[in-house]
């Protein structure tokens, strides 16, 4: 690990996994969740280490509703649970929370967590944990759209005011940098709805460790392939030649 090697400023996971290491081990896909929550920590812990500022995961979307009602139950639960434990170690470490998704849908109980962890952890500096939950990059970038448009109906804007920069800041990722490394768990290679827009540019990385197995060692291994890799942004890069 060479000591100038890039940092991303931004590192966004798809922990996936968790179901597939529960039933590998003959258990109730809830317990995957529960081994998952972990590595969470573990996670947190290595981005902050090295400097990341911004870390978001991708905690439960949209299209999960769908899962069995036991399922989604255990995953609010745990939810609850892990601000509860978690909430004094977070502003420690100047952790910042805040979560991304759309508020309807979740029982009271969630809502008033969400609203507790995001006040306490407010005055957070060293690192931003976006949690993306009950999230949907198609449903963000409609609603981004609506909101321009509602804009541009009341003569607030015109329609050739509309650009990428305008785009941007009406979606619920408004005042973050865009993603630098996207990592997905468990050998799925795909994106599944998720920051769609922002990642037009990121690094993709997919290692085959289940989410519950990822460990702090594999988040700095994900940071060394984003060191070795080269970012062209659609340009023709100059070999630097030692003449
Ligand atoms: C990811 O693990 C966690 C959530 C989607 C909430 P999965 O539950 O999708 O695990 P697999 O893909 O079934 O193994
Ligand atoms: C994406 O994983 C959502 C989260 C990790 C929260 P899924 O397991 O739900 O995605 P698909 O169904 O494999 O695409
Ligand atoms: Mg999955």
């Amino acid at each position: 690990m060479s000591e100038n090697r890039s940092i991303p400023k931004h590192v966004a996971i798809i922990m996936d996994g968790n179901g597939r290491w529960a039933t590998q081990r003959g258990l109730e896909r809830q317990e995957g969740h529960i081994a998952g929550a972990k590595a969470v920590r573990a996670a947190i812990r290595a981005a902050a280490t090295a400097g990341v500022d911004y870390v978001t995961l991708y905690t439960f979307s949209t299209e999960n509703w769908g899962r069995p009602e036991a399922e989604i139950n255990a995953i609010m639960e745990l939810f609850c649970y892990m601000v509860q434990s978690q909430v004094e170690e977070l502003i420690k470490e100047g952790v910042r929370v805040k979560i991304m998704g759309e508020r309807s849908r979740f029982p009271e109980k969630v809502l008033s967590q969400i609203d507790y962890i995001e006040e306490s952890t407010a005055k957070g500096e060293t690192l931003t944990l976006i949690l993306a939950f009950n999230y949907s990059s198609r449903r963000e970038m409609v609603f981004a759209a609506q909101a321009i448009a509602r804009r541009v109906a009341e003569g607030q804007i015109k329609v050739e005011e509309i650009d990428e920069e305008l785009f941007s800041r009406s979606l619920m990722t408004a005042g973050v940098p865009d993603p630098d490394l996207i990592i997905r768990t468990s050998g799925e290679y795909r994106l599944s709805n998720f920051l769609l827009w922002q990642a037009s540019y990121a690094e993709l990385y997919f290692p085959e460790v289940l989410w519950p197995d990822f460990t702090e060692e594999d988040f700095n291994r994900a940071l060394d392939i984003y060191a070795g890799r080269e970012r062209r942004y659609g340009l023709v890069i100059q070999e630097k030649e030692e003449r």
